[in-house]
């Protein structure tokens, strides 16, 4: 039994649920926002997020970091946007050696930085692990079988993971391929929006199994341009996230694209849903693609839908007549 403090109240209450229920570890809790926890404590469940999954008396709610202290793992379920600003906080409360795990998807923004190399720079005596792959909250917190990565640098640290995270419903690979890991999570969220567009303008299968093919295809050729491996987006991080976020609407991203296909304005659909990390995200592989002279079709054309202004079918028009080409660039 490991000692365990989960951050964040969203995933971060599914992932608690699914440990303390079927690993039985000393979990607790902690949020920033009070209020979630106060709530949380009322109601006995995350009722906004994650309402019908019961939180057991025995998982401890805090907004007290000192709780890091003895802790032999600290799980991150935190939106991209605030890891840095957290990392801060948590940093003082880590022992040399403790396991951080990171379960958000998205790249820093301003800085177009990975988050293992944000968690590096504010964390660096922790032992990092990505816990990434094809798992939404609703279904975790309910224990559906459920299959992920948990990829480190550090081997033992990825085995600790999968040690203390599996369990008959949730099966943990291991991977040592971090970046590309790490691309695959936040890079299908952008390919998401752009396949829920294609369900809101009305388009069918078709459309969509182009989206996530080809859509692959442009993850794969920055992940290459990063230093990962092609293989790493055959698996869990790549085409299986894809599959999970692209087909379902407990994603966010999906029901965000949705929204602008039939035509609410980007800015707006965002703030409907919540959490749509593919809006963040698609601004920092823009930026990765010019840093890195890699062609992202789709990523570009949902940059120009969601920051240009441009019209969602002008932007798909333009896709369409894009120069005719082989189906493997590199092979020709
Ligand atoms: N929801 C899922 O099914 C799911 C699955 C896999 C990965 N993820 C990833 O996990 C991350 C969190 O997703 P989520 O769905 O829990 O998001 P969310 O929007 O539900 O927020 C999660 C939690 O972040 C915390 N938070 C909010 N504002 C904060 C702040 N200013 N500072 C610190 N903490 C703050 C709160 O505790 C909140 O409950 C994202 O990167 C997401 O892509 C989510």
């Amino acid at each position: 039994m490991a000692k365990i403090t989960v951050l964040g109240g969203g995933f971060g209450t599914a992932l608690a649920v699914m440990l303390y229920t079927t690993q039985q570890h000393e979990i607790t809790i902690w949020s920033a926002l009070p209020e979630e926890i106060e709530a949380m404590r009322r109601d006995g469940e995350q009722k906004e997020k994650l309402p019908g999954v019961k939180i057991p008396n025995g998982i401890s709610l805090t907004t007290d970091l000192s709780v890091v202290d003895d802790s032999d793992l600290v799980l991150f379920a935190i939106p991209s946007a605030y890891v840095r600003e957290t990392c801060q906080k948590v940093a003082p409360h880590v022992k040399e050696g403790t396991v951080i795990v990171n379960a958000g998807k998205g790249i820093e923004e301003d800085s177009l930085k990975l988050l293992s190399t944000v968690f590096a720079e504010e964390i660096p005596n922790g032992a990092y692990v990505v816990l990434t792959g094809p798992s939404h909250a609703e279904e975790v917190g309910r224990n559906i079988p459920t299959s992920v990565v948990a990829a480190s640098s550090n081997k033992m640290a990825a085995y600790l993971v999968q040690e203390w995270f599996s369990s008959p419903t949730f099966r943990v690979y291991i991977n040592d391929d971090v970046t590309g890991c790490e691309l695959g999570g936040a890079l299908k969220n952008v390919i998401a929006l752009c396949a829920g567009i294609s369900d809101g303008l009305g388009y069918g299968d078709n459309t969509k199994a182009m989206l996530m093919t080809r859509g692959l295809h442009e993850i794969e050729r920055l992940g290459s341009a990063l230093g990962s491996r092609a293989n790493t987006f055959a698996g869990l991080t790549g085409l299986g996230d894809l599959i999970v976020t692209c087909t379902s609407m407990h994603s966010r991203n999906r029901r965000a694209g949705i929204l602008i296909g039939q035509g609410v304005n980007p800015a707006d659909a965002v703030a409907q849903v919540g959490t749509v990390e593919g809006y963040y995200c698609c601004r920092a592989a823009y930026g990765l693609a010019r840093r890195y002279d890699v062609e992202m079709p789709f990523t570009d054309g949902l940059y120009r839908i969601l920051f240009e202004n441009v019209n969602v079918k002008d932007a798909v028009q333009s896709l369409l007549d894009r120069p005719k080409k082989h189906e493997y660039e590199k092979l020709i």
